[in-house]
């Protein structure tokens, strides 16, 4: 196998202590009125397999959906990116939706996956160096709400973004738009940035989207417990907890949980946390839009909102944004 030698060119990690930060977050989240987690935290090794399990369920549309609208229209989306653009992917995951914008554009300068699981970052850059051999791959394993710096060996020229997934959508709005800010001053002025966001519809549609009957999405929402048990040494009884997620149409989003089926007490770090029966830790938000909704959000944190792609069934878009 063939390694791009630049793919060896990551930049550091974000100078914190994240395994600290992660019993911090967790011991907060767990204090609260609400218990709650952090999304960010579903993906360890174990996390992105489950995800990546979760796309090929016949409920789960959005992956097959954004990746039907880049089949039919990746020319015309590639087309918004400049020419010899360095790509920076936000929650790069699997390549697969990258590789249908690469195909119509070989003259990228850079393409720069950004993630927080670790192993599946540096397996996919693997992966795609032997697909796109000429391809200046510099994977960043790093939280993308945080400060961090792209490769220093990035090539000069026009540097564009790719957030697709909807991964937008687990951000609540006023976080959601920060996060496009933010993506704005990592890309620099002139950047595009291409965002597939997941849209409103049927909430029996979405309902089913995330309980699948095969159950993946359940072990999904109980793998974050079993990283705090793992990697922080807590006692849990996983099987204590069931999943639940539901479209609340007030908030225009699916909640996921995971539900205390017994008056239980878990040990973390010396805290002892207690929980009634029927009691929830709130684990997840997917946020669902409409067209004019996310171009208002995209607008609002300073991004002019640009062409948008659709699929037949209109399920899922994909926005071209653009910074002046
Ligand atoms: N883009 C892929 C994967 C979506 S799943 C797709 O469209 O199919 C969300 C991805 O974002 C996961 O790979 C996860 O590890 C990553 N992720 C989630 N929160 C993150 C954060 N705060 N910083 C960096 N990566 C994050
Ligand atoms: C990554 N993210 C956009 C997924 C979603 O649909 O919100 C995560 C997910 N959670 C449950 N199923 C999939």
């Amino acid at each position: 196998m063939t390694i791009n030698p630049v793919f060896t060119d990551a930049v550091p990690v974000a100078p914190i202590d994240p395994e600290r930060q992660f019993l911090d977050d967790v011991l907060a989240g767990l204090s609260a009125p609400q218990k709650f987690l952090s999304a960010k935290y579903f993906y360890d090794a174990a996390g992105s397999d489950l995800f990546e399990a979760i796309t090929r369920q016949p409920e789960y549309y959005p992956t097959r959906t954004e990746l039907g609208i880049l089949d039919a229209q990746g020319a015309a989306i590639a087309a918004a990116l400049p020419a010899r653009a360095s790509l920076v992917e936000f929650g790069s995951g699997s390549t697969a939706k990258v590789r249908r914008l690469m195909v119509h554009r070989p003259d990228l300068a850079a393409y720069v996956p950004v993630d927080v699981s670790e192993s599946f970052l540096r397996s996919e850059a693997e992966a795609l160096a032997v697909d796109f051999p000429d391809l200046a791959i510099m994977p960043v394993a790093a939280d993308f709400t945080r400060a961090f710096t792209l490769p220093a060996s990035l090539p000069g020229g026009p540097v564009a973004g790719f957030f697709p997934g909807s991964t937008i959508g687990n951000f609540e709005p006023p976080q959601a738009a920060s996060l496009l800010r933010h993506f704005g001053r990592v890309l620099g002025d002139g950047a595009v940035l291409i965002v597939g966001v997941d849209l409103v519809k049927d909430k029996a549609v979405l309902d089913a989207a995330y309980d699948d009957a095969a159950g993946v999405t359940a072990a999904f929402n109980r793998n974050l417990l079993v990283r705090i048990q793992r990697e922080l040494g807590a006692d849990i009884d996983i099987e204590a907890f069931a999943h639940r997620a539901f479209f609340n149409p007030e908030a225009s989003r699916i909640e996921m949980h995971l539900v205390s089926q017994a008056t239980q007490a878990i040990h973390l770090a010396g805290h002892r946390i207690d929980f009634a029966e029927g009691e929830t830790i709130h684990t997840e938000n997917s946020y669902k839009y409409t067209i004019e909704g996310f171009r208002q959000l995209a607008k609002a944190a300073g991004w002019v909102a640009g062409e948008v792609w659709t699929d037949p069934d209109a399920l899922f878009a994909i926005h071209a944004l653009r910074r002046d």
